[in-house]
């Protein structure tokens, strides 16, 4: 983030004047505001890469001003002007972070110095993050692909094309086929690279709160958003976005998102500045979203636009050729992990693994191999360490109750919350269950209200209530 927008905050005229001057001159965009609660209003409406307050103005005073912007707007640099007399106000705006302080009258060069020292250390500490997170993703990660199969081959051609430029790439492919891993390299293969790759689930994130994920919020939006919140693409800015799940998508939130890609602006919120954004945006789904356009689930319009240079990775019964790679990789992967000894997979349980049909896919050999390396007392592993494939059943997860598997979901659905944030968990927990379950039954009643109340055994009127409040469209049949 380099310096662009500064708020200028003094009650005196003449100093708002000369410094919005010079800096506009420089080329910043330039905010003023009189008094300490005009400035903290500017900032619930516009975002401040730096601040210039006075310490001493009417209503709200600038240490005072100071603490709240520390608080809820920690990535705005604040540099504090005050009168020679004060000094001991200075000591104090340091100690509680301002960045930096002039003394009453200084010349406009003192305070250039500044903003160019904030401006590399700004830059400094932008790299320094970005260089740490490619670490870490390096590390945590280890990006191989593995695969030499012809369906690959396609993907890695198609992969080498797009990577470098901008355009959007909508990954298709069965669950766990290495869609997510995909879009990351599409990311680490492109100029984008040193920027932030930011990943969201839209299948996990509960729809009442898809939209502030996606664009963030302003303080005080709705009951609950007690900080202001960057959404996902500001976060995502100068990088790529993998919007994961996208069929999941609800229908409004389409639109919204639709007009985000074309505008290339987005409006937090509650918020009524625009914010400028540059994203690249890679999606992902293992839904056929051609046929959701058909049934009018998802927006002819925006599945265009996503939908520039598909990927359509194949699923692992089509290239069994590259079942031995794999299992080599993730037997290393599971030994540097877990720190255990040389382990080796059988030809016979090879062999098993060809007849398999995986319908959990690479995820599934992952994980079947994880469990057999960590199980199994043998060095070299035998069809009798996998008995799960032995047994002929399709995976565990076709298998599972319902409970397990919203218990699985649910987990996984929270574990990308921010808990501390949220007050009404639990409604929108039960929101997520109830507007399923009523809208297939008013299906298979074809909107029949009244037999739709008896089948889940509740009242007409409570049924009413839930439909409204849960904004279901009861589509009548004849
Ligand atoms: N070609 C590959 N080489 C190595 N590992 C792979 C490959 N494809 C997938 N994986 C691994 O398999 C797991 C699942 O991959 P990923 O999460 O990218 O799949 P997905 O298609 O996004 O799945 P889902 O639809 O369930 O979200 C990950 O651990 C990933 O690292
Ligand atoms: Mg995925």
């Amino acid at each position: 983030m380099s310096i662009e927008r500064i708020l200028v905050a003094d009650d005196e005229e003449s100093i708002r004047w000369v410094l919005s001057k010079s800096l506009i001159k420089k080329g910043f965009q330039v905010d003023l505001a009189e008094d300490g609660n005009q400035a903290l209003s500017r900032f619930s409406s516009n975002h401040y890469d730096l601040a210039v307050l006075d310490i001493k103005m009417p209503g709200l005073q600038g240490l005072e001003l100071l603490k709240q912007v520390q608080e809820e707007y920690p990535e705005t640099l604040v540099i504090i002007m005050t009168a020679e007399s004060t000094m001991d106000n200075a000591v104090a705006a340091m100690k509680n972070g301002a960045y930096d302080y002039l003394t009453k009258p200084f010349d406009l060069d003192a305070l250039d110095a500044i903003i160019l020292k904030a401006q590399k250390a700004a830059e400094v500490t932008e790299q320094i993050g970005h260089l740490k997170e490619e670490l870490q993703e390096q590390y945590s990660f280890g990006r191989s692909i593995i695969g030499n199969s012809q369906p690959m081959q396609e993907v890695y051609k198609t992969l080498g094309r797009v990577a470098p430029s901008d355009v959007t790439v909508l990954v298709t492919g069965e669950s766990g086929t290495g869609k997510e891993l995909i879009a990351r390299a599409i990311h680490y293969n492109s100029p984008r690279l040193g920027k932030p790759f930011i990943a969201i689930n839209c299948a996990a994130i509960p729809r009442d709160l898809l939209e502030s994920e996606l664009f963030g919020h302003e303080r005080g939006a709705f009951t609950g958003a007690t900080e202001r919140k960057a959404g996902k693409f500001e976060q995502a800015n100068g990088g790529t976005l993998l919007l994961d799940e996208i069929g999941d998508m609800p229908l409004e939130l389409q639109a919204k998102l639709l007009r985000v890609l074309q505008e290339k602006e987005i409006t937090r919120t509650g918020g009524s500045q625009t914010l400028k954004i540059d994203v690249r945006i890679v999606a992902a789904t293992n839904q056929n979203i051609a046929k959701l356009v058909e049934e009018k689930m998802f927006r002819e319009d925006l599945y265009y636009r996503l939908n520039v240079v598909p990927i359509n990775l194949p699923s692992l019964r089509k290239r069994k050729d590259d079942i031995p790679a794999l299992v080599d990789f993730f037997l290393q992967r599971t030994q540097q992990d877990l720190g255990i000894s040389i382990i080796e997979c059988s030809k016979e349980a090879l062999a098993l693994f060809k007849r398999h049909s995986w319908p959990g896919n690479i995820r599934e050999l992952e994980n079947v191999i994880k469990r057999a390396a960590l199980l199994s007392p043998n060095h070299v592993l035998m069809p009798t360490d996998f008995p799960g494939l032995l047994s002929g059943k399709g995976t565990a997860s076709q298998d599972e109750s319902l409970e397990t598997l919203v218990s699985r979901k649910l987990e996984n659905s929270l574990a990308q919350m921010d808990l501390q944030e949220l007050d009404n968990l639990y409604e929108m927990v039960l929101h997520q269950v109830e507007r399923p379950l009523i809208n297939i039954i008013l299906n298979q009643t074809r909107g029949n209200q009244v037999r739709t109340a008896e089948i889940l055994g509740i009242n007409r009127n409570t049924l009413r209530k839930k439909i409204k409040v849960l904004e279901i469209e009861v589509k009548r049949g004849d």
